[in-house]
């Protein structure tokens, strides 16, 4: 065992989320059957599925965490929040210090249309501040990390089943001084029709404004996107914290602000990624339009 609640080292707990996303994604990856994987459960809407490699990806992660932190909290997607198994809670141990936050697969209408833009998204907060995050889009072999004050990377074509460098990663710099005419911004929508029907008129009012749109169907991705330069900015409205706790870090390590709107932490309201002063722009542009609502 590494870890108890007063051993929570970024290093270390970057590696774990690293060989975790590693690992579930190789299990996602390995999905060989003819067809699609089954939908197992609808959520907000018949179009937001739960397969069951979500479920398989999400216990693998689960339980590798808990083989080497049983002490921790986690909040997966599927599976809700669950708190330590020996130290965690406000035992006398005190209260969880560590919590994980898990996407075990971002994208699941990519996975199952068969598209490659799909991730597998780990982050680890302790006390309450994200300090490390990965994100492993396996069909790209690219495992994109961060760690609070160490800058964001990206390691690629080159991953054994840990996650582990086998060859150079790259530090990632978003694009700098993009004009708002000028910039490549990726957004998603989300599955309910009176939640995407607020968002068709906000995309109205953003399209002639910027270089493109892309929607790439993975959260995470997009945020390691704006990290690594191959789109200039991202917002949406209604994400949810797995979707944006690893990537957020990663774009921020990246150097892009990563906010909502007014002045507030990014939320479920609204989620922006964009360096300065792009940022502004594309903030100001999206608070004209009264984006934080639904139809
Ligand atoms: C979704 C993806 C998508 C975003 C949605 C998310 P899921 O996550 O990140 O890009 O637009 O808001 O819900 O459902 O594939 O895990
Ligand atoms: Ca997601
Ligand atoms: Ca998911």
């Amino acid at each position: 065992m590494t870890g108890t609640p007063l051993d929570a080292d970024p290093g270390e707990l970057l590696r774990i989320a690293r060989e975790a996303a590693a690992a579930a994604g190789r299990l996602l990856a390995s999905w060989r059957r003819d067809g699609r994987p089954e939908v197992i459960q609808l959520k907000s809407s018949p179009t937001d599925v739960v397969t069951e490699m979500d479920r398989k990806s999400e216990a693998l992660i689960t339980g590798h965490i808990r083989a080497v932190r049983p002490a921790d909290a986690v909040l997966g997607e599927e599976g809700g929040q669950t708190a330590g198994g020996l130290l965690g809670g406000d035992g006398p141990a005190g209260p969880v210090r560590v919590r994980w936050v898990v996407d075990p697969l971002d994208g699941t209408v990519n996975y199952l249309y068969g598209l490659p833009d799909w991730s597998v998204s780990i982050a680890a907060e302790v006390d309450g501040t994200v300090v490390a995050g990965a994100v492993f889009v396996p069909r790209r072999d690219e495992l994109y990390s961060a760690r609070l004050g160490h800058g964001a990377w990206l390691s690629s074509g080159a991953l054994d089943w840990r996650g582990e460098d086998t060859g150079s990663p790259v530090r990632l710099a978003c694009n700098r001084d993009v004009p708002l005419a000028q910039a490549l911004v990726a957004t998603g929508f989300g599955y309910a029709a009176g939640r995407r029907q607020v968002q068709g008129d906000v995309l109205r009012a953003v399209l002639p404004r910027v270089r493109d749109i892309r929607r790439g169907g993975s959260a995470a991705v997009d945020l390691c996107s704006v990290a690594s330069g191959t789109v200039d900015a991202y917002y949406e409205r209604g994400v949810n914290l797995w979707d944006i706790a690893a990537g957020g870090l990663i774009a921020a390590e990246a150097g892009a602000q990563v906010t909502g709107l007014q002045g507030r932490p990014p939320s479920p309201s609204m989620t922006l990624a964009a360096p300065p002063p792009l940022l502004g722009e594309l903030h100001d542009l999206l608070a004209s339009t009264d984006p934080e609502r639904d139809a």
